[in-house]
């Protein structure tokens, strides 16, 4: 649906399920050279969407499945890929299924836990126990343990299926991951369906059951690196490419893997919506002061707020910590930083490199360094915003600005950790995070 928004402008209802189909337009790799990291700066075109964003918002990106690995399981499967199937969506071909519909590149607790049933559906009532295990050493293949149960002696007693007659070990190994979750968390993290398949064969799937119980394709979401007055009628993204080799083949994240791989600049037709937030903004004064801590791809929405601030002539300091490894490989937007620090925008910068030297630098620790200073600018009203890793870094630098504000605002742990959580972060609303 589309409805007008004002003189002219028109904004669509671009969703997760109904995506605006546009191009990128830019592409490229900010690290330094012998870099071991690949983040990307990636711009998409907003054409004529009446898509419209704010510093702070977040992009939807609606990824495709690799094509290579769409024909390799339909040829592992005898499958044409013209197939009927019946999905969430409706019906549609398998190939569109596995392209389009569902997550091909890891494999699904649910996936795996069906198995076993879909084995009774081939051959009339099974019933697997184990009646030998063997564990192998993984480090040179050898037999390390061979176990048969009492009666299991060179023969099978009755209502036990014999190891071999699904699959060699295929049994063995689906009794494990259905049975301890820790193997299933380990098989299924560095898997695809065709390592699944090579190691349960093919059971005679069809194309519907080989889809029963596959993850439904999710779009993701990146912080957006751009202000929208900044870099008119585009959309940028800071995006960390996740790469790895599992079982001798190399594998990408999905969406990150397409955005690298798949997306032909100006070609290639890719899904996007706005996912806008409500919390994650500027101060409405621009002469209020900003922190801004953001490692990694955490800088993203940070060159969008300097981008704003910028053009928007505001009086207040801006603050940035920015840390990753190196400042030779992954000082990412060097140039702009350093431009932007030259003319004063940036009014102070820390900079936290934790393969540089003897002893990782991360951004709590110049935080430390400079906790009166942090604190200053806190009492002065400033605004503290946090991007990047949710599982370690944003919980340190949280730590941090306890302690910080115990130290020097004078208050005990506990009267400084209610300061930062309910004051500072509920009531006044001015430390905020946008963290994943
Ligand atoms: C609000 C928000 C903002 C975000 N902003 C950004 C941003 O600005 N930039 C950015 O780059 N990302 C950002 N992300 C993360 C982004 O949404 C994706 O999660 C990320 O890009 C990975 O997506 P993918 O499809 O490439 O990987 P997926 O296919 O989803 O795979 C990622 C998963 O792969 C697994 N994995 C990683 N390494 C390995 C390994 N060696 N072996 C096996 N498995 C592994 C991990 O479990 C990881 O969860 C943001 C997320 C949110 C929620
Ligand atoms: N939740 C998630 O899924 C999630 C979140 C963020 C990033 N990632 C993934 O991680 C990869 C790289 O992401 P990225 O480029 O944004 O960088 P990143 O991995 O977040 O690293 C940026 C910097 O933060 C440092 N760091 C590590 N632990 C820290 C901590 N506890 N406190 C403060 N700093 C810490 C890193 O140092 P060292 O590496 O030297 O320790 C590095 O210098 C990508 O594959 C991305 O998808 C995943």
């Amino acid at each position: 649906m589309i409805h007008p928004v004002g003189l002219g402008v028109v904004m669509a209802d671009w969703s997760a399920k109904n995506p605006f189909m546009t191009t990128i337009s830019n592409n490229f790799v900010l690290n330094g050279e012998g870099s071991r990291k690949e983040t990307r700066h990636v711009v998409f075109e907003l054409k004529d969407s009446g898509l419209e964003y704010k510093a702070g918002d977040a992009l939807g990106v609606v990824p495709r499945c690799p094509t290579d690995l769409v024909d390799e399981l339909l040829e592992k499967l005898n499958f044409s890929g013209e197939e009927d199937v019946e999905t969430h969506l409706g019906g549609c071909t398998i190939r569109e299924a596995l392209t389009d519909r569902y997550e091909i590149h890891r494999v699904s607790k649910k996936w795996i836990e069906g198995l076993s049933n879909r084995i009774s559906d081939r051959s009339g009532p099974v019933e697997m126990k184990i009646v030998r295990r063997q564990r192998y050493s993984s480090n040179d293949g050898s037999l390390i343990v061979d176990w048969k149960n009492d009666s299991g002696q060179g023969e099978v007693p009755e209502g036990y299926v014999e190891i071999g007659s699904i699959g060699d070990n295929s049994a063995i190994l689906l009794n494990e991951l259905v049975s301890d979750k820790s193997s299933m968390e380990d098989y299924i993290w560095s898997r695809d369906y065709i390592d699944a398949i090579s190691d349960f064969r093919n059971m005679g799937f069809t194309p519907q059951q080989l889809i029963e119980g596959m993850d439904r394709l999710k779009p993701r979401l990146y912080s957006i690196a751009s202000s929208p007055e900044f870099e008119k009628g585009t959309v940028h993204l800071t995006v960390a490419i996740v790469r790895y080799n599992h079982h001798e083949r190399d594998r990408t994240g999905l969406c990150t893997g397409y955005m690298a791989d798949e997306c032909e600049t100006g070609e290639t037709e890719v899904g996007v919506f706005m996912s806008p937030t409500r919390s994650f903004v500027l101060p409405e004064d621009g002469s209020k002061d900003i922190i801004m801590v953001g490692p990694g791809t955490g800088i993203a929405p940070f060159r969008a707020f300097l981008q704003q601030r910028e053009i928007d002539k505001s009086e207040g300091r801006n603050w940035l910590f920015f840390g990753d490894w190196t400042s030779k490989g992954e000082y990412l937007y060097e140039e702009e930083m350093e431009e932007w620090k030259h003319r004063g925008v940036i009014t102070k910068h820390d900079l936290a490199w934790s393969r540089e030297g003897e002893e990782k630098v991360y951004v709590q620790h110049l935080m430390k360094k400079n906790g009166q200073e942090i604190w200053n600018w806190i009492e002065n009203g400033a605004y503290f915003y946090v991007c990047g890793d949710k599982q370690y870094m944003a919980k340190d630098v949280h730590q941090t600005l306890i302690d910080i504000c115990s130290e020097y605002g004078g208050m005990s742990p506990e009267e400084s950790k209610e300061f930062v959580e309910t004051g500072l972060m509920k009531t006044e609303k001015r430390y905020l995070r946008d963290v994943y």
